[in-house]
């Protein structure tokens, strides 16, 4: 076997992905521009290994060590293109950190992301469960994304209506492994209003505050919501909300309300959202813990790794969960982050 420069072999993913897990990969190597991408991943297909292509591994839970390579996209670089008038386009390199560059973009005055603040993993990483808080998604400001494309080993640009985007949802969730974001494209605008829908951050500011603010002044409101609510990564290994609020038929809403008429929801014209947080809340969940997983004890949906927690300890803490909300409330909770299984099979 010839290794490439700068691949090495049997190293730890501990401090790689949030929830602390402590697994290792076979072999790593660090993506720093579309070119090193391909030749990991060329020395991938003629070794026969399965690949794994890493952002900030804030939303992937490791149930073993990764028997094949693991690639982490390292490709940054941030640019403005088309500036005119009042708006502009950001790109960004899929290794970029994604709260620094909502910082960026906030401290130049653009709007359109600030609400993103704070949101762990790279700019990568952001199209593919189009991240979303406080009343926005990715998908609101993005105009297109660079791709490599593993089926065809071709790069193709894949517009904003292509990624069939949805809630935690888009084709590249839909078909992992697939698509590699290498760069993506955000149309920002100096005049865009600014989304001060939720309660929790409009409660932050005066009202007479409100028409003067800057983005920058709501991606540090978004900043201070999110450390009352959600752990710090760096002190609480966990991967952010764990599983999706769920969609149901505004029917099973309306059945579920009137037996618990202090469920919080969203209901539409046709499906109604749930607060999944409040149902796991309701099971006793909050605030749980064992020897080496839990639960927050101030938001029920963020699972925590407290002490040399496995990727089994926690999907079998989800495991027990996910039954008791299905129990008490008939509601299916589907996980948010992939799951990396143990043993992986050749192809996966
Ligand atoms: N609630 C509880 N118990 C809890 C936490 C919340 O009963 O422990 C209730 C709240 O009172 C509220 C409802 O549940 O009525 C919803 O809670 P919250 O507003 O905190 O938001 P969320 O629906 O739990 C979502 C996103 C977060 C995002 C926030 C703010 C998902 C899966 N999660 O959480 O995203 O920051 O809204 O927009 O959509 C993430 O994806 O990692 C993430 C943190």
């Amino acid at each position: 076997m010839k290794l490439p420069a700068n691949i090495r072999e049997n190293v730890s993913l501990q401090a790689m992905n949030s929830l602390g897990i402590d697994v290792s990969a076979r072999w790593y190597g660090e993506a720093t521009s579309g070119n090193r991408l391909i030749s990991l991943l060329d020395f991938a297909d003629e070794e026969g290994l399965e690949t794994l292509v890493l952002g900030g591994g804030s939303n992937l839970v490791f149930a073993g060590d990764f028997p094949g390579l693991v690639a982490r996209l390292a490709i940054t670089g941030r640019r403005w293109e088309q500036v005119e008038g009042d708006s502009a386009i950001l790109v960004l390199g899929g290794g970029e950190n994604w709260h620094e560059a909502v910082l960026y973009a906030a401290s130049a005055g653009y709007r359109g992301i600030e609400n993103l603040a704070l949101i762990p993993g790279t700019a990568g990483a952001a199209p593919v469960q189009n991240i979303g808080a406080y009343g926005v998604e990715l998908k609101d400001t993005l105009v297109s994304v660079t791709v490599l494309d593993r089926n065809t080993g071709s790069w193709r640009v894949i517009h904003c209506e292509e990624c069939d985007f949805a809630y935690r949802d888009s084709v590249f969730k839909r078909q992992p492994g697939r698509y590699v974001i290498t760069e993506l494209r955000l149309h920002l605008s100096r005049s865009a209003p600014l989304t001060l829908v939720y309660a929790d951050l409009a409660g932050y500011f005066d009202e007479q505050e409100i028409p003067a603010l800057t983005p920058l002044d709501v991606a540090q409101a978004v900043m201070a919501v999110r450390r009352r609510k959600l752990p710090d990564p760096q002190q609480m290994p966990n991967a952010g909300s764990f599983f999706k609020n769920p969609v149901v038929p505004l029917a099973d809403w309306e059945n579920l309300k009137a037996e618990h008429p202090d469920m919080p929801g969203y209901p539409g014209p046709v499906t109604a959202k749930l607060a999944a947080a409040w149902l796991i809340d309701q099971c006793g969940w909050k605030g749980f813990r064992n020897a080496r997983v839990g639960v927050h004890n101030r938001q029920a949906l963020v699972l925590i790794n407290h002490s040399g927690g496995t990727g089994a300890d926690v999907l079998s803490l989800a495991e027990r969960i996910r039954r008791d909300v299905q129990a008490r409330f008939g509601v299916t909770l589907d996980m948010e982050p992939g799951v990396i299984p143990a043993g992986l099979t050749p192809g996966y």
